[in-house]
């Protein structure tokens, strides 16, 4: 007997299809499912290998020989096509990882805070991690929040340590710029009695002449502790704390004796300076200690002006630089580029 021709058109066809769906996957996975659909245990030339038992032994023979050499021919198309299918992914993967390192990214320049508004928040942290409250007050005072009630009345001669910058508002000399923070002790007592622990940071202004250490426009952080029984050593003790909290304990500080109208007795609190250690340079004009600002003993005249009863109640005040501050942490040799505004040095703070 011939072999059946149906049989063996209908390998040739199966061989056929599955050509073409070889020659269509796009993928490795595609592949296999075109593997498994035509050369699968259940695939299609599987189940012409079956339906071989109906035909008779000389049959048989030779469509099976017919099926071996389709499933040969679709093995090795199969593997050519997985062979560059693969080729193909890598190069794509490759080109999608590749690093152009010549390439410039543009980069978003962030801004951030000045240095001095930094200092500032650091000066804040210290004194509210030793539990004072913050206050703020305004920039332009009335003559008595910034001189009469800090126990110098009109003409007294202690005004003249402060470079007064009036404002046109009112009778003549009657607003100022403040020239300290101390008037917000004052507009505190007004609005509180004692106890009272609080700093209060913010802008002064004065008509100085800038150099390495002063600058018109300037910030200072005061202080005010208002309690029962509070000694001038409650005061040396908060200065050396914030000290060694603030600058390190590197640096030492010291209370030198000195006359505010508004604290007796009164001192100047000094540090040693940062720029040379102690040793002397122009910053600290050849000292080794810089002037941070002054302190003492809140005055009975100052208490009588807000209605605190200095009988009962004993207190201290501060007031010192945040510039300054800012000045002797970074060790800036000269205070006017925190005016300048130069970006480059700004950002090297
Ligand atoms: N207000 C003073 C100044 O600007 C600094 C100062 C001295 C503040 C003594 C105080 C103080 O609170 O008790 O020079």
């Amino acid at each position: 007997m011939t072999p059946d021709p149906g049989e063996i058109a209908h390998v040739d066809e199966i061989v056929s299809r599955a050509r073409r769906s070889i020659d269509d996957a796009s993928s490795e996975t595609d592949l296999r499912e075109v593997e498994n659909t035509f050369l699968g245990k259940r695939g299609e030339l599987a189940r012409a290998q079956r339906s071989l038992g109906q035909l008779d032994a000389l049959q048989r023979r030779e469509v099976g020989r017919h099926l071996n050499a389709a499933r040969a021919q679709l093995e090795a198309l199969l593997s050519e096509r997985q062979t560059s299918l693969h080729a193909e992914a890598r190069a794509l993967r490759l080109a999608g990882e590749r690093l152009d390192l010549t390439e410039l990214v543009e980069v978003r320049r962030r801004g951030r805070l000045h240095v001095v508004e930094r200092t500032r928040q650091q000066l804040e942290d210290v004194f509210v991690g030793m539990g004072f409250v913050v206050v703020e007050g305004p920039e332009v005072e009335t003559d008595f929040h910034n001189f009469e009630a800090l126990n110098m009345p009109i003409a007294h001669p202690a005004r003249s340590m402060w470079d007064t910058l009036y404002v046109e508002l009112g009778p003549p000399e009657s607003v100022v710029l403040r020239t300290h923070t101390s008037p917000v002790q004052i507009r505190l007592m007004q609005r509180q009695g004692p106890p009272i622990y609080a700093v209060m940071p913010g802008r002064c202004y004065r008509r100085d002449t800038p150099d390495a250490r002063h600058i018109p426009t300037f910030h200072q952080i005061e202080g005010l502790v208002v309690d029962h029984g509070i000694s001038f050593g409650d005061l040396a003790g908060t200065i050396e704390t914030f000290t060694t909290a603030y600058f390190g304990a590197d640096i030492h500080s010291r209370l030198r004796p000195s006359y505010f109208p508004f604290t007796e007795p009164s001192a100047e609190y000094e540090i040693t300076c940062t720029i040379c250690q102690g040793a002397g340079c122009r910053t600290c004009s050849n000292t080794g200690w810089v002037e941070l600002g002054g302190c003492g003993m809140v005055d009975p005249a100052v208490f009588e002006a807000v209605g605190v009863d200095a009988e009962e109640w004993t207190g201290f005040a501060f007031g010192f630089g945040i510039d300054r501050c800012a000045q002797m942490r970074h060790e800036m040799p000269d205070m006017r580029v925190l005016l300048e505004n130069d970006v480059r040095v700004l950002e090297r703070l």
